[in-house]
C-alpha cells in the first residue's frame, strides 16, 4: 500500500475533513471574514488534525513553527501546505500582472515567476494563488489588473509561462512552488464591471474567451485550480458540476486539486443555491471541490451530509486523496520544511538579481501611449526637470494591489530613479494635490515650478488599491483633484512653450482624453512594481526602450465598454456617413488606443508579406513572414502581431483574431525578417453546436504592430481538409 493509501485508512472522519479545510493566518487580510478570530483557533486545529492548509502566513521561523505543531504534535503527523497571494512577486515585486503582460515576452514572464518562487519558496511559502487568468474586457472592474488583458491568446500564453515559472521541472524542489489557476472561469465578465456581480454569458464566449487560458494552465501540470466566486447564468462556479467535473476534470483531464475561493463555499447561501452549510458543503464537493478556503462548511456540514447520504465517504476519500498527492508531489512527506530555509548565504545575490531583473521588466512593461513632439527620450545635460504629482514620490504605491511580503519601505519612486539617473539638483519636485483629497492649495506652487524646467513631468493616477480585488469603478478618469493639477500645469506650460511629460499609474486604462491631447507624452506605467523609479528613468533617458504594448483596449469613453478589438462585424458594420450602421452618435467607435498599441523610440515598418503554404490541412504549420524596417532615429524593440479573420464561416467569426506574435530588436536603420509560426489547427473555430470545427475556405491572415486594420499587411490562404 502506497503512503497515501495507508494514511487514508488510519484517518477519522474530523482528520480526513481537516485536510479538505485550510484556514487562514491573520498576516495577510485578503477576505471579509474576521482573519484573527480564526487565526486564534489556529494553532488548535492543526494539533487537532482540523486543517489541512494555511493561507497569508508567510516567514520560515512562523511557517517553520506552524508545520511543526501539524508534523509533532497532530496524531498522524501529516505536513501542512502554505498558500499566499503571490500575484507579481514576493518581496521583491514585478510589474502588476497586467502591465508585465504588456511586455508581451512570455521569456520575461516565465523569468519573474521563476524568480518570486524563488523567494518566497525559502520563506515557507508552497503554493501561490497565482496565476490570475480572467480575461477582462471591462476595465471597470478592478482585478484587470491581475490578469492577462483582454484576449484569450495572451492569457494562453500568459498561463503557459507562470505554471512553468512558478512550478520548474520538479514540484518537489524546494524553490518549486504549487501554482493556482485562478479564477475559473469567466469572472470577467461580471455585469456592469461590479466586483462579485453576476456574469450571463453564453456558452460560446465561455468556451472561445474564458477557457483557453486555463486549458493551457492545465496542459502546463498546473498542480491546482480555484473556482472564481461568480455564478455563471445562475450556477456559482463553485458549485458547477458541468465544469468542474466535466470540462475541467474529464475533458482536460486535470488531476490535480480544486480549492475554493475565499468562503466561497458558504456564500453558496448567499447566492440563494444551499439553505445552510450542509447543502452548500454537498454542492461544493459533488462539483469536485477538494478545499474549502477558509469557510467551516466541509468541517461542519459534511458530517450531516454523509449522515444523510447526500453525499458519500468515497467523494471525502477522493478528495482528501488529491490533497495528500499534491503534498506529496511538493516533497512535503520527505521533507516537511523544505521550503524554509530562510534567505541562506546567497540571498544578497540573488536579491541584485532580482532586482535587475525587476528594473528590466519595469522598463519592458512601460506603454509610451503617445509622443507628439520630440521631447523623449530626455536629452542629456538636461538642466532642470520639474517633477509634478501626488505620485512622483510614492514608493509604497508602485507595488500596486497585491503586495505579498513586499513592504512600504525600498520600493523606487520616481523621485528617487530621477534623482539617481539625472542628479539630485536637476529634480524640482511638488507634489501639487494628494492622490484622492480635496485640497487643491498646492496647485499654484506646483505651476510656479514649471518656470525655471526646461521638462514638466506629471506623476498622474490612482492608488495601488484603487484596483485589484474589490476595487470596482464606474468612472475612470484621475481621481481626487489631479485633473484640476494636470490642467493647470498644462496650461502654464503651454503659455512658457514647455514640454510635458504625463505619466499614468494605474491597474486600468484611464479614460483622459484631454490628457492625450494636451501632453507631449504620455507614458502608461501601471505600476511597475518595486523599481518602479529605475526602469522609468531607463525608459526617459532612453537607456531602454519603451517596450509594453497596451494589453486591452483603451477606451475614449467610459460608455463604449465593454470594448475590445475580436468583435463581430454584426449585420449593419460601421460605415461613414450612414447612420444606419452600427455606431454612437457622441464618440467615435474605435478606442483611444488600439491593443496592442505603444510607441518606441524608432519608427518600424512592415513590408512584403510573405505565406506558405497557401493551401493547408488541419495538421500543417503556416509561416507567415514579415519584413521589419527601422526607419526611426533610435534603435526599437517593436511586437509584430499575427491576426486572423475567417471571413465567410457557417458561425460569425470576429474581425480579427489574434494568433501570434514575435519581437524584434532594431538598430536605427535596421531591417529584418520575421517569421511567425501558426499551426492551421488554430484556424478551428466552435462550430453551430460548439464542436471545434476546421471548416475549409478562405482566411485572410494580417500582420501589424496593433489591432487596426487599417495600418496592416494581409494575406488569404486557402483551408483544406
Ligand atoms: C480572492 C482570491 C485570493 C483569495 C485568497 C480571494 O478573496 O478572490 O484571488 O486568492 O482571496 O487570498
Amino acid at each position: 500500500m502506497g503512503r497515501i493509501e495507508a494514511l487514508l485508512s488510519r484517518m477519522t472522519l474530523t482528520e480526513k475533513l481537516g485536510q479538505l479545510t485550510m484556514s487562514a493566518a491573520d498576516q495577510a487580510v485578503t477576505g471579509p471574514v474576521v482573519a484573527p478570530v480564526i487565526a486564534q483557533g489556529l494553532a488548535r486545529d492543526v494539533r487537532g488534525g482540523a486543517v489541512g492548509s494555511v493561507l497569508n502566513l508567510y516567514g520560515s521561523e512562523r511557517v517553520r513553527a506552524m508545520q511543526r505543531l501539524a508534523v509533532e504534535e497532530s496524531r498522524l503527523g501529516i505536513p501542512l501546505f502554505f498558500g499566499l497571494d503571490v500575484i507579481h512577486g514576493y518581496r521583491t515585486l514585478f510589474p502588476v500582472p497586467l502591465a508585465e503582460v504588456g511586455a508581451f515576452d512570455p521569456e520575461l514572464w516565465e523569468q519573474t515567476a521563476r524568480e518570486a518562487a524563488r523567494e518566497a519558496a525559502r520563506e515557507g511559502v508552497d503554493m501561490f494563488f497565482a496565476p490570475m487568468l480572467d480575461v477582462a474586457r471591462d476595465p471597470r472592474w478592478g482585478r484587470t489588473v491581475e490578469g492577462p488583458g483582454e484576449d484569450p491568446t495572451v492569457g494562453r500564453a500568459l498561463a503557459g509561462a507562470k505554471v512553468r515559472g512558478f512550478q520548474g521541472t520538479d514540484l518537489a524542489a524546494p524553490d518549486a512552488v504549487a501554482a493556482v489557476a485562478k479564477h475559473f472561469c469567466a469572472y470577467g465578465p461580471v455585469q456592469a464591471g461590479r466586483e462579485y456581480a453576476s456574469v450571463d454569458i453564453s456558452e460560446r464566449t465561455v468556451l472561445e474567451v474564458h477557457m483557453p487560458s486555463f486549458a493551457a494552465a492545465v496542459e502546463a501540470g498546473v498542480a491546482a485550480v480555484m473556482p472564481a466566486f461568480t455564478d455563471l447564468a445562475g450556477i456559482p462556479m463553485t458549485a458547477h458540476r458541468p465544469l468542474l467535473c466535466g470540462w475541467l476534470r474529464e475533458r482536460l483531464g486535470f488531476q490535480g486539486v480544486i480549492v475554493s475561493d475565499y468562503n466561497a463555499i458558504g456564500e453558496l447561501m448567499a447566492h440563494g443555491v444551499a439553505a445552510d452549510r450542509i447543502e452548500a458543503a454537498t454542492l461544493a464537493l459533488q462539483a469536485g471541490v477538494d478545499i474549502d478556503m477558509v469557510a467551516d462548511a466541509y468541517r461542519h456540514g459534511l458530517p450531516v451530509a454523509l449522515e444523510r447520504g447526500l453525499v458519500n465517504e468515497t467523494q471525502v476519500d477522493a478528495a482528501v486523496r488529491r490533497v495528500l498527492a499534491l503534498k506529496e508531489r511538493l516533497g512535503l512527506f520527505d521533507d516537511p520544511y523544505r521550503r524554509c530555509q530562510g534567505p541562506g548565504p546567497e540571498a544578497a545575490d540573488a536579491l541584485a538579481r532580482r532586482r535587475s531583473l525587476a528594473r528590466r521588466a519595469a522598463a519592458s512593461s512601460l506603454v509610451l501611449l503617445t509622443h507628439h513632439g520630440a521631447v523623449l527620450p530626455l536629452r542629456p545635460g538636461l538642466r532642470r526637470l520639474a517633477l509634478i504629482g501626488p505620485l512622483a514620490d510614492a514608493g509604497a504605491e508602485m507595488r500596486g494591489s497585491w503586495v505579498a511580503a513586499a513592504t512600504e519601505h525600498g520600493q523606487i519612486s520616481v523621485l528617487e530613479g530621477l534623482r539617481q539617473a539625472l542628479g539630485a539638483d536637476v529634480i524640482a519636485h511638488t507634489p501639487g494635490v494628494t492622490l484622492s483629497g480635496a485640497d487643491t492649495s498646492g496647485i499654484e506652487s506646483a505651476v510656479q515650478s514649471c518656470e525655471t524646467a526646461d521638462v514638466i513631468l506629471l506623476c498622474l493616477g490612482e492608488a495601488g488599491t484603487m484596483s485589484g480585488e474589490a476595487a470596482s469603478r464606474a468612472g475612470l478618469d484621475l481621481p481626487g483633484c489631479q485633473r484640476e493639477l494636470a490642467l493647470a500645469v498644462l496650461e502654464r506650460a503651454a503659455a512658457l512653450d514647455k514640454p510635458v511629460v504625463a505619466i499614468l499609474f494605474s491597474g486600468r486604462p484611464l479614460v483622459v482624453p484631454w490628457l492625450f491631447e494636451a501632453a507631449d507624452a504620455v507614458i502608461a506605467a501601471w505600476f511597475p512594481g518595486s523599481e518602479a523609479g529605475h526602469g522609468i528613468a531607463d525608459v526617459l533617458t532612453g537607456r531602454a526602450s519603451p517596450g509594453g504594448r497596451t494589453p486591452i483596449s483603451w477606451p475614449r469613453s467610459v460608455g463604449q465598454i465593454p470594448i475590445f478589438y475580436a468583435q463581430r462585424p454584426g449585420g449593419r458594420p460601421f460605415a461613414p456617413n450612414n447612420r444606419y450602421t452600427s455606431q454612437y452618435l457622441d464618440v467615435p467607435n474605435d478606442p483611444q488606443f488600439q491593443f496592442g498599441h505603444g510607441l518606441s523610440y524608432g519608427r518600424c515598418e512592415l513590408g512584403n508579406l510573405r505565406v506558405t503554404p497557401q493551401r493547408c490541412h488541419l495538421h500543417d504549420t503556416l509561416e507567415v513572414s514579415v519584413e521589419v524596417r527601422n526607419t526611426g532615429p533610435r534603435a526599437a524593440r517593436e511586437t509584430i502581431f499575427l491576426f486572423a479573420h475567417d471571413r465567410l464561416a457557417s458561425v460569425a467569426r470576429p474581425v480579427l483574431e489574434l494568433k501570434a506574435w514575435e519581437q524584434i530588436d532594431l538598430q536605427a536603420g535596421g531591417q529584418s525578417r520575421v517569421t511567425l509560426r501558426l499551426p492551421a489547427r488554430e484556424l478551428s473555430f466552435p462550430g453551430a453546436d460548439l464542436q471545434m470545427l476546421f471548416e475549409p475556405g478562405e482566411v485572410e491572415l494580417l500582420v501589424g504592430l496593433q489591432a487596426d486594420r487599417a495600418c496592416m499587411r494581409s494575406v488569404v490562404v486557402n483551408l483544406t481538409c
